[in-house]
């Protein structure tokens, strides 16, 4: 029986590789974040350049309705500048029934415009890595690749168009079904950043991608410590309880054999 287990992982685990092109599954490309992995933290400066992306480029037809804007302090940004920056923005007031400047405690706001998906949480709705053969095992060690998805589908236009009743469709590398009706969004420099940072498609595609993992999960880092916290919790337990264990026995264990 474990014969074959480890025999059934080990043919899995070599498929692993292989697998994207036997499957035909569209190309995500595994993009390096900084809050990956049990260690991984958010980089404030990446999340501030994906912000700008997203409300210089994305905003025009994305909303992020979910994502109150004073959580933006948490990108180490001081409450004026929060107020600075919901004032750009705005939003439908049922009050008023009219449209009014944003303020910290208002949500970003949505955009059906286009008929374009909102961003709050796609970075969690999109799964990046399956396979092989949909058995998801790409993902114990890649992860669930949201972001990567996001970032692959900005840098995976290939040119190409077509018009299918009616509608432009481009072709996309990491689209499922290769084609798309969201026009190549980036071409690298569409944004300055203030930092100086290179901003190459790759880069900005990484940056507004990182900054969407941030508001799908906010409180990622929180969870990655309660995570340890438990962890850490469970060990000491564990030593305590062998130790405990010990001293009990040690009487009966200690006796001669009658
Ligand atoms: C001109 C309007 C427009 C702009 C600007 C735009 N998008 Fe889109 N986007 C769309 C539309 C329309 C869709 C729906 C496409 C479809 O399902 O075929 C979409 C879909 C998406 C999806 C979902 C793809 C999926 O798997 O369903 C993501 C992710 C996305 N856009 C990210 C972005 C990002 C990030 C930016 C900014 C860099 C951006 N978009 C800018 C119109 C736009």
């Amino acid at each position: 029986m474990f014969k074959k287990l480890t025999l059934a992982a080990f043919v899995a685990l070599g498929l692993a590789g292989g697998a994207h092109a036997a499957g035909g599954e569209a190309h995500v490309e595994d993009f390096k974040f900084s809050f990956e992995g049990p260690f991984g933290t958010w980089d404030q400066n990446q999340l501030q350049r994906g912000l700008k992306v997203y409300t210089e480029v994305c905003s025009a037809c994305h909303g992020l309705r979910y994502v109150p804007i004073r959580d933006l302090e948490a990108l180490g940004y001081t409450e004026e500048q929060v107020i600075a920056y919901a004032a750009t923005l705005e939003v439908y007031d049922d009050e008023l029934e009219d449209f009014r400047p944003a303020k910290p405690t208002d949500h970003f706001p949505a955009n059906t415009a286009v008929g374009a998906p909102d961003l709050s949480m796609m970075a969690k709705a999109r799964a990046g890595f399956h396979g092989p053969y949909g058995l998801g095992i790409n993902q114990l060690f890649k992860g669930m690749g949201g972001p990567e998805y996001i970032a692959s589908l900005l840098v995976g236009y290939t040119g190409e168009e077509k018009v299918e009743a009616g509608a432009t469709l481009y072709e996309n590398t990491a689209f499922p079904g290769g084609w798309i009706s969201m026009g190549p969004p980036l071409y690298g420099e569409d944004v300055d950043y203030d930092d100086g940072h290179a901003n190459d498609l790759h880069h900005i595609a990484a940056d507004v991608s990182a900054f969407l993992m941030w508001t799908a999960e906010p409180k990622m880092m929180q969870r990655k410590q309660a995570g340890f916290a438990g962890v850490f919790f469970l060990v000491v337990l564990s030593v305590l309880l062998y130790l405990v264990n010990k001293r009990i026995w040690a009487p009966i264990k200690r006796k001669p054999l009658a």
